[in-house]
């Protein structure tokens, strides 16, 4: 390799590490987002340009169409995506690097029989790749509401993990008997590509996020083998940085959500579909309106602001930073409690909250905020639902049991607008909704922020 193609290399690695870096924080997070793609550019055209491939100028042609085309459908993709459908876009992306890793891994096989060491490195890019691809297929149908299953079957992990056993000792076989044998490694894809599908298709409620953390790592660490199979630093580097990345937000998810890695892969935990309704049992709510929820946070000392996923699909971010200033105006201690997995995404409420200028010394971690409910007069939820449901403390048999949550419950009097007596997410029954100290402001959050403001102005 020429030294300037190494010294841009290493330049691009250095833009990976400090774009990771940047990403640590919601003022720095766009601009590193920005040199970490710049890098990522500058490789590509140095891999392109500099390094000698030795392949005809039709090659180039077609290199040059892909990367048009491929760029023009991302481009267009991540410019059109509503924020709450991010992780279905990461998803899909992730799936996207898995299929390239596989690709690579079948076209470079035939090409490396014999090499012991070469041999590994591809079929392992192969196995990740393909389970990578389908699972985040499967992963992006279930956020989209597509795939609904979530699979129970007696016995099922047992199969799942018999059958990457097999896989994998077939894999072993392959590479130590030197086989060539192309529908030996059409074989191996194909058991891959029903491995990620049987993966993925029994995780369900609240755990899909981890899951989509932890596909997003295996791109990483397929990334990485494509880099040792053609001695690439920087893509090495790259995947490296994603796989480890992944993995150390896939582990603080299970930390936020107090679930171990082994039980969401094999718990088959999770997601029922079904909304719940209105549930006799819990007793009878209170319903409020915007001009007496006004009244009830103007006298107030302190509110806590708990955003959720429904904040986010009503775009209500502007509004609530209004409300927010309108209160701190009038006196009132405003804080906004955010869970680490509120909303769709991990930093979702960090990242809608930055987007309307809300001052990140108001955003309270949940470990943090957690012990000022019981002193906070007023807590408004606007669209959370399972990251404030008591039941993560109270109810063995709930599939969020355990799970740490704003302790909504704790406050003086609870505001909680949302548009029906809906579920969330994990598709379970709230009992906060039920509690004698909460008053439900029903509408969509957008509307309702707008009353309750102008009722504030009038007051
Ligand atoms: P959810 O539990 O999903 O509750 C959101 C609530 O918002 C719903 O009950 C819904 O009730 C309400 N809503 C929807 N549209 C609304 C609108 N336009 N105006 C007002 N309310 C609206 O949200 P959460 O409390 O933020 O919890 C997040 C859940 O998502 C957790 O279970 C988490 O595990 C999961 N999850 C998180 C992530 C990450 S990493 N953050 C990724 C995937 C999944 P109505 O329909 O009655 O309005």
């Amino acid at each position: 390799m020429s030294i300037s193609l190494s010294i841009i290399y290493l330049i691009a690695t250095i833009a990976f590490i400090l774009g990771l870096k940047k990403l640590g924080h919601p003022a720095t997070a766009k601009n590193g987002n920005l040199i970490a793609a710049s890098g990522m550019a500058l490789a590509i055209a140095a891999t392109i340009f500099i390094h000698d491939l030795q392949i005809p100028i039709s090659i180039y042609i077609l290199i040059g169409l892909a990367l048009l085309t491929g760029s023009a459908i991302g481009g267009w993709m991540a410019v059109k995506v509503k924020m709450t459908k991010m992780p279905e876009l990461v998803s899909l992306f992730n799936g996207f690097g898995g299929a390239s890793a596989a690709l690579i891994g079948l076209v470079e096989f035939s090409k490396n029989v014999g090499d012991k060491m070469q041999a590994t490195t591809i079929v392992s890019g192969i196995i990740i790749g393909a389970i990578t691809f389908s699972g985040s297929l499967i992963a992006w149908g279930k956020l989209n509401g597509s795939i609904k299953s979530v699979v129970t079957i007696p016995r099922y992990n047992t199969i799942n993990n018999i059958f990457i056993l097999a896989i994998i000792a077939f894999a072993v076989f392959t590479v130590s008997t030197g086989a060539s044998d192309q529908a030996i490694i059409f074989g191996l894809l194909g058991a891959g590509l029903i491995y990620g599908i049987l993966f993925v298709l029994p995780i369900g409620g609240a755990d899909m996020p981890v899951v989509i953390s932890l596909l997003n790592s295996l791109t990483g660490i397929a990334a990485a083998i494509t880099g040792i199979l053609y001695s690439n630093m920087v893509m090495l580097v790259g995947g490296i940085l994603v796989g480890s990345a992944g993995i150390i937000l896939t582990i603080a998810m299970c930390k936020g959500m107090n679930r171990t890695l082994g039980a969401v892969i094999f718990g088959a935990f999770g997601g029922t579909d079904s909304a719940a309704g209105t549930d006799k049992r819990l007793g009878s709510i209170k319903k409020t309106n915007p001009s007496d929820a006004a009244i009830m946070m103007n006298y107030a000392n302190s509110v806590i602001i708990v955003p959720g996923y429904g904040l986010a699909v009503a775009q209500a971010q502007h509004v609530i930073h209004e409300l927010e200033e309108l209160l701190t105006e009038k006196g009132v201690d405003v804080k906004y409690a955010i869970h680490p997995v509120a909303g769709r995404m991990p930093g979702h409420m960090n990242v809608l909250l930055a987007e309307s200028n809300v001052d990140y010394s108001l955003l309270v971690e949940m470990e943090d905020i957690n012990s000022h409910f019981k002193n906070t007069d007023v807590v408004l939820v606007v669209g959370a639902n399972d990251v404030v449901n008591p039941a993560a403390h109270n109810d063995p048999s709930s599939p969020i049991y355990g799970m740490p949550i704003l302790n909504a419950e704790n406050a003086k009097h609870i505001i909680v607008n949302k548009r029906t007596m809906n579920a969330g997410y994990a598709g379970i029954e709230n009992e906060l909704f039920y509690n004698s100290k909460t008053v439900m402001l029903f509408g969509d959050a957008k509307d309702a922020l707008t009353s309750l403001v102008s009722e504030l102005k009038n007051m």
